[in-house]
């Protein structure tokens, strides 16, 4: 399957006061035609910060140090801001977990779906006005006419997430990231916005890089999955695969962590502390946690291998056969 975007040895640095923060480490990974992929792991594990790179919005003292993120063979780390605004919107959208703050109070939410068709479709306003009364009701609003002429604050939580992916998919992206896009909402509307983000995805043929913390969201939703520990991606494989034979000691500790498949899954704590990003070791980030750790482990870093069809990992001890497949 094609690639719509391949994330290539990505690394992010935060300058401080105490050094370098390397929060993403040489991460790559692609997001393929149609689909769904997860980007899972613990908080501060770097999620945001690579979505952030994608969209090159990383912003001082934060600075992209390598890497490539290809686009339609356009190189992303290469292009001028002008060429960035050109594609951001239009090619790649963002919704965040904060839909209310990210809605403009002063505008209505029709003006504002709306102008995404000004701005990116180059529509007159009488047809983008339009549109956005059909994008809204694409996105399950209860009558859009109505509700077009209302403002964000006149909207719940899920309406306004609601409304940020009616902006989002307006200009029909090739790539959406979706950053925590539930975080906040109960659990039934969280529910019903994932599945209008698959829905729409598989009608629009957006392809959807979906950033959580919530298995449960990942079990229901992606089709494949990247594990990012410590600004690393130590594991991709597709979601089946992932539950059923995780393979690094970390992804077996998060899927261990599951409670029970029929509640609310959430990740539960992991033994040993995420180790710090500043100046960090050389070899896996992962070894002062890991119960197979040995002293290659945290010299050199554990290169990704393929060990089924598709099931990606970086681990010395599953490379060696240490560690027992489950
Ligand atoms: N402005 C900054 N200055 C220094 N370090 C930063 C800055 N922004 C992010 N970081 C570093 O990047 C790491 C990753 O942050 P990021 O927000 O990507 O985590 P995350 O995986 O999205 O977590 P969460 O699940 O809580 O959203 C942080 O732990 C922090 O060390
Ligand atoms: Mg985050």
């Amino acid at each position: 399957m094609t690639a719509v975007v391949e994330v290539r040895d990505l690394s992010v640095g935060f300058a401080t006061d105490y050094g370098e923060v390397e929060a993403v480490d040489e991460v790559s990974f692609e997001v393929r035609e149609g689909e769904v992929l997860g980007l899972v792991g613990e908080s501060g594990s770097g999620k945001s910060v690579t979505a952030t790179a994608i969209l090159r919005l990383i912003r001082k003292p934060g600075r992209l140090t390598q890497g490539s993120i290809m686009l339609g063979g356009r190189d992303l780390c290469r292009l001028n801001e002008d060429e960035l605004q050109q594609i951001r919107g239009t090619e790649i959208a963002l919704i965040s977990q904060t839909p209310r703050t990210a809605l403009n109070p002063l505008l209505t939410v029709g003006q504002q779906v709306a102008r995404m068709f000004v701005l990116h479709a180059g529509l007159t306003k009488a047809e983008s006005r339009k549109r956005a009364i059909e994008m809204l009701a694409l996105v399950g609003i209860p009558e859009p006419e109505r509700r077009a002429r209302q403002y964000a604050h006149q909207f719940s939580g899920g309406m306004c997430q609601r409304v940020m992916i009616a902006m989002a998919l307006a200009t029909r992206p090739r790539l959406l990231i979706a950053d925590e896009p539930t975080t906040g909402l109960d659990v039934s509307t969280a529910a019903r916005i994932l599945d209008l983000l698959r829905e729409l995805g598989r009608e629009t043929g957006a392809s959807i890089l979906l950033i959580t913390h919530d298995l449960g969201v990942v079990a229901t939703t992606c089709h494949r999955v990247a594990v990012m520990h410590a600004g690393q991606v130590v594991e991709v494989a597709p979601v089946r695969a992932l539950f059923r034979h995780p393979a690094h000691p970390y992804t077996r500790a998060l899927v261990r962590s599951i409670p029970r498949v029929d509640r609310e899954i959430t990740m539960e704590p992991i033994p040993g502390a995420v180790p710090s990003l500043l100046n960090a070791p050389a070899g896996c980030r992962y070894a002062d946690r890991c119960p197979w750790v040995e002293e290659r482990c945290r010299r050199q870093k554990p290169a990704m291998t393929e060990i089924a069809p598709e099931h990606f990992v970086a681990c010395f001890a599953v490379e060696d056969g240490r560690a027992a497949p489950v």
